[in-house]
């Protein structure tokens, strides 16, 4: 089993009626996602992905990854949100936050088009220069205006470099199956298409095209991350609370959020998880941040952020809890070195694996917030391999769904991320948006 959890380090937080108290309404969730007859029901093709996965689209992925890793330096990654978290959280996971510095066979990758920075996008272009280069643009509306801008950028220093057509065997697309500007432009221009399913949210859309293609151009076994994304899905297919790890995980949130525990920090030990991260609170975030309704999802790295945010989450507010990724594996092994002068008093580990001395400030930690009144999740997890991202994806996909039933809102929407599009839209002075610009810039002078 890839994701278990520990739940020693909540125990003394929750008592076994407020566990019986949920169970019915985790199980119901659950075969709510199974019967798809739940809210959104109609972006669960997530759930059967493991499965079901379009074979003939996997191999064309493949032959894509093959072509981009043999033909270019830079891999330029264009998307914002669920069209580049995953791609991003699987290769600092399973390779290294470092992976453009590594020795390897396969291109630097780079990923754009996640924010409107000038000073980005210019050190990209200028990191990009006499470099040979492929893109991929993903985008599943095809119209998000911070990838599109990058999309532009690129798609001409392609062009002025191998011109239209050695520009087209260089742009890769993954947009929506037949709807959308980007879609028609690139049949019209003949470039290569994958699918982000109708059925598939883009948090959710990891293990399709949206997280594969850049996966596989990194070196990443997509065959073995997408067999243990369908491990987790077979071991959580059954309703037993005490055997389902998804179910028993989004029932120990959704207790916490009812006793005023209303933010959630992720926390790792490793760098390489940073992304992991960062790809959860999206996938929480924007799946129950709704309705006035909700858990905040918030992340750290120990021990480093035990030396900023530790102070807060050790004797701060009390309406925290954690969740922390223990991966039990560390893959590689460093020994503390003996050193005569002893400076720092440190000799006392010499001799220690490091991973030891990280094990042992996560057990510390895990006591001291728990002392703090901070309720501790552990999530163990193997190793950082390929089939365990794969896993993990499926875990907290399942969960989340779960959690988002439980807490009484549609997970699958994001109606709350078109507010600021509107306004921006408006005041960038798009067509059509006169009136709202008019009465914004009055409010604004007004504010
Ligand atoms: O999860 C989501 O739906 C969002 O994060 C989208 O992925 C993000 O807004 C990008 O949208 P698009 O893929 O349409 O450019």
């Amino acid at each position: 089993m890839s994701v278990k959890v520990n739940e020693k380090f909540i125990k003394s937080f929750v008592s076994e009626d407020e566990i019986s108290a949920i169970i019915p309404e985790v199980k119901n969730a659950l075969l709510s996602v199974k019967k798809r007859d739940g809210l959104g029901a109609d972006f669960l093709g997530w759930v059967d992905l493991p499965e079901a996965y379009d074979k003939e689209e996997f191999a064309r992925i493949k032959v894509a990854a093959d072509k981009i890793i043999k033909s270019c330096d830079i891999f330029v990654v264009i998307g914002i949100g669920g069209s580049y978290l995953g791609a991003r959280a699987a290769i600092e996971f399973v390779k290294s936050p470092i992976y453009n510095n590594l020795k390897k066979d396969t291109p630097d990758i780079y990923f754009a088009g996640n924010n409107i920075s000038t000073t980005a996008l210019s050190e990209l272009l200028s990191i990009c220069e006499g470099k040979d280069i492929c893109v991929n643009v993903i985008s599943k509306s095809g119209t998000t205006t911070e990838p599109a801008v990058a999309f532009r950028v690129f798609k001409k220093l392609l062009v002025d470099k191998y011109g239209e057509a050695g520009a087209r065997d260089r742009i890769f697309v993954t947009t929506d199956r037949a709807r959308g500007t980007l879609k028609e432009f690139s049949d019209k221009a003949g470039y290569e298409t994958f699918v982000v399913p109708d059925d598939v949210g883009g948090r959710f859309s990891v293990l399709t095209a949206v997280g594969l293609l850049p996966i596989a151009c990194a070196g990443i076994d997509i065959d073995s991350m997408m067999a243990g994304a369908a491990k987790a899905k077979a071991d959580f297919d059954t309703e037993d609370f005490g055997a389902n790890q998804a179910m028993r995980y989004a029932a120990f949130r959704n207790i916490f959020e009812r006793k005023g525990k209303t933010t959630e920090i992720l926390v790792g030990y490793e760098p390489y998880m940073l992304m992991l991260n960062e790809w959860w609170k999206q996938l929480y975030g924007e799946s129950e941040g709704k309705d006035k309704k909700g858990i905040f999802p918030t992340s750290v790295i120990f021990s480093t952020d035990l030396h900023s945010l530790g102070q807060y989450i050790q004797d701060g507010k009390r309406n925290i809890f954690e969740t922390v990724v223990n991966v039990k594996n560390p893959g590689s092994k460093f020994v503390i070195p003996m050193d005569d002068a002893n400076v720092d008093g440190l000799n006392f580990i010499s001799g220690k694996e490091l991973d030891y001395v990280n094990k042992t400030a996560m057990l510390a930690t895990l006591v001291a917030h728990c002392d703090g009144g901070v309720p501790n999740i552990v999530l163990e997890v193997e190793d950082r391999s390929a089939h365990s991202f794969g896993y993990i994806v499926y875990f907290f996909e399942l969960a989340c769904a779960i959690s988002g039933y439980v807490l009484g809102v549609n997970p699958f929407n994001q109606p709350g991320v078109e507010a600021y599009k509107k306004n921006m839209f408006a005041l960038l002075g798009k067509p059509g948006f006169e009136d709202m610009k008019r009465e914004l810039e009055k409010r604004i002078e007004n504010m």
